[in-house]
Formats: C-alpha cells, sequence, structure tokens
C-alpha cells in the first residue's frame, strides 16, 4: 500500500507530521508529536465480522490464482540494501535532504499503515476465511518488508519512524469493507504508478538519482499493482460494491478524493519532486491519468480527466490550500486564525462538489477490453 489517500497514501506541508526520532543513526533521540491534517496517510479499520462472512465463490479462482501468486514471494530476495547505500545520504545537499527525508518518512508512513491493517485482518478472519486471510497476511508480508525498507534508508539521515508509537497513538479511521475495498484498491495502483513513472524517469535521467533507494522502485511496484490486483478481484467477487448508482457515486467520489488530496499535497512539496528533475503538476497529470484508466477496469465509472476544467479545479484548490497553509503559518489566535481560513474552505468545498458533480465516463466505453 502507497500513499493511501492515502494510500497511498498518502502528507507533507511544511514539518513532518508522523512521530520521528531525531538523532544519529546509533542513537535516535526526541519524538516530533504527530500532527494531522487531510493529507497525511490515514491509518484503516473495519467491520472484521463482515469481512470474515464475505462469499468469495463468484471470483474464488482469480483469488485462488492471485494468493498462487502471492506465495511465490517474487521480491523475497529484492529488498537488500547494498554497498550503493554508504555514504550516498551525505551527498545531498541540506535543502534536498529534507524534502528527501519527508518524502521517505510519508512513504513510510503508508506503507506501514498497509501493513497494520492487512496484518490485522488477516489476523481476524483466519478461522472463518482462511483464503482471504492468506492474501491479507501475503500483503502484510510485502508492506512490512517496504516500510522496513524506507525506515531502513531514514535511518541513514540519522532519522527513524517509532513504529510502535505510531501504532498505538495514531487515530484509526473506520470504513466499512466496501470504503476499505475503494481506497486500498485506488492507493495501490495510484502507488503502482507512482514508483514506475519515477523508476521509469530515473532511468532516462540517472543524474536525478538522488539516493540508491529509487533502484528498487522497478520490483516494489510489482508489489504494488499485484496488492490492487487482489482487490479489484475482491469487488468482483461482491459485484454489489461495483453496480448500482450508489456505488457509481462512492467511486467518484473516492475518486476523487485521492486525485485531490495527492495533487494539492504534491504541489504543495513540489521541491521533491524538482530535486528529481520532474515537475511536480506533470507527475501528478500521468499518475492521475493512468489511475483513472486502470480503475476502469473494476469501478463502474471513472473521471473525465481529460476535461481541462478537471485541472483548473484542482489548480484552485491548490491555490486555496497555499493560502491556508499562509494563514496558518502567520501569527495569532487560534479564533482569528480560524476566522481567516473560512473563507478558504468554503471555497475549496465548493471547488470539490463542482469537481463531484462533472459528468463521470461510463467504464464499459473506456476499458471495452477487459470488461
Ligand atoms: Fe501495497
Ligand atoms: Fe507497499
Amino acid at each position: 500500500m502507497v500513499p493511501p489517500a492515502a494510500t497511498a497514501s498518502t502528507s507533507v506541508q511544511g514539518s513532518p507530521q508522523v512521530p520521528v526520532s531525531v538523532g544519529s543513526p546509533s542513537a535516535p533521540a526526541v519524538k516530533d508529536p504527530a500532527k494531522d491534517t487531510i493529507l497525511t496517510p490515514r491509518f484503516y479499520t473495519t467491520d472484521f465480522d463482515a469481512m470474515a462472512a464475505m462469499d468469495l465463490r463468484p471470483n474464488e479462482a482469480e483469488l485462488e490464482a492471485i494468493c498462487e501468486e502471492f506465495r511465490k514471494d517474487y521480491n523475497r530476495h529484492h529488498f537488500v540494501r547494498n554497498e550503493e547505500f554508504e555514504g550516498a545520504a551525505d551527498k545531498l545537499d541540506p535543502e534536498t535532504r529534507k524534502v528527501f527525508v519527508e518524502f521517505l518518512e510519508q512513504s513510510c508512513t503508508s506503507e506501514f499503515s498497509g501493513f497494520l491493517l492487512y496484518k490485522e485482518l488477516s489476523r481476524r478472519i483466519k478461522q472463518k476465511n482462511p483464503l482471504l486471510a492468506e492474501c491479507f497476511a501475503h500483503m502484510a508480508r510485502d508492506e512490512a518488508r517496504h516500510a522496513g525498507f524506507l525506515n531502513k534508508s531514514m535511518a541513514d539521515f540519522g532519522r527513524q519512524l517509532d513504529l510502535g508509537f505510531l501504532t498505538a497513538n495514531k487515530a484509526y479511521t473506520y470504513f466499512k469493507p466496501k470504503f476499505i475495498f475503494y481506497a486500498t484498491y485506488l492507493s495501490e495502483k495510484i502507488g503502482y504508478w507512482r514508483y514506475i513513472a519515477i523508476y521509469r524517469h530515473l532511468e532516462k535521467h540517472p543524474e536525478s538519482k538522488i539516493f540508491p533507494i529509487f533502484n528498487f522502485f522497478e520490483n516494489w511496484c510489482q508489489d504494488e499493482n499485484r496488492h490492487g490486483d487482489f482487490f479489484d478481484a475482491l469487488m468482483k467477487a461482491q459485484p454489489d460494491t461495483v453496480r448500482g448508482f450508489t456505488s457509481r457515486l462512492w467511486c467518484r467520489f473516492f475518486l476523487l478524493a485521492v486525485f485531490a488530496t495527492m495533487y494539492v499535497r504534491d504541489v504543495a512539496r513540489k521541491e521533491f519532486y524538482e530535486a528529481l528533475g520532474l515537475d511536480a503538476r506533470e507527475y501528478d497529470k500521468e499518475v492521475i491519468i493512468k489511475t483513472n484508466e486502470t480503475s476502469a477496469r473494476v469501478f463502474p465509472v471513472v473521471l473525465d480527466v481529460e476535461n481541462p476544467r478537471f485541472w483548473v479545479r484542482l489548480e484552485r484548490l491548490v491555490h486555496n490550500n497555499e493560502a491556508l497553509s499562509a494563514v496558518d503559518a502567520a501569527d495569532g489566535p487560534a479564533p482569528i486564525k480560524a476566522l481567516h481560513k473560512l473563507p478558504f474552505w468554503a471555497a475549496n468545498g465548493f471547488e470539490m462538489a463542482k469537481l463531484f458533480l462533472m459528468a463521470p465516463i461510463r467504464s464499459e466505453a473506456f476499458q471495452p477490453a477487459v470488461r
């Protein structure tokens, strides 16, 4: 799982918003209290009994095939640090270092959030739904590996995410199963497209590879792709989750929430993308278009992301978000700040409503070959 709306997943508006220890790699020290915003990666919980009772028969063969792929554990030997990491952290200038460490923190939190959810699901449904439980256990294995690998890179910068503290102190958002499916499916697929886009860009521009962790993205993103395929198959096993009027509305809502959150967050930390030689807006546009297209394989509708008005409205959200951050950064009592923020919150609500009401595209028209 990646930047879950997250993921993934999905964040950064200045200071780190997750508990971290700061110090030398050998002696991490001070704990930074978490500050959650709508843009930080979320932790989820769900109705475990409903998950356990889920009838998989409508798509059991595909789920069994996916589980068999998970059992093969293709990346068992992939996440092994090599000598390239030695001294790599020291080569970054202070500005790049700052934005890169923020990226590591956010990614690690997202991966860890996926691990916790999948692990808990596998544990709680083991007796009643062994196939589903096994799939979740394999995915938890992958996410633990991803989070651990990121955390080791953070240690290169003298920081460590305190995962125990995070588990105990982070607020958990309750979603009923079908909402978990939408959110995690999108988080996995958007994670896949995010990682592969960076990997392919750096393949062409090796001079922008600021840290060796990017060499691992190609195989890594295949894990996320398989996780996304699992949720695709799971929704097809529960066809009511992707059928009918209400489901169409919810799919639109989740697509919009994930895309808008990622766009606002990534533009706010555009310096990180600049350090890789990427333009945050162009990068996000590519990731959104690809994820939207992929989602049409299972969601009944997708968004009209080719419509120029979609991007104009996302830019208005960016503008409002910058204004909100400016109010936050200024001095003054909280109630006055809230008063100053009110028009921007209202404007964001208005833009989101307009985005939500834009005519969607029926997936049959978009992905006829696979539907
Ligand atoms: Fe994943
Ligand atoms: Fe992951």
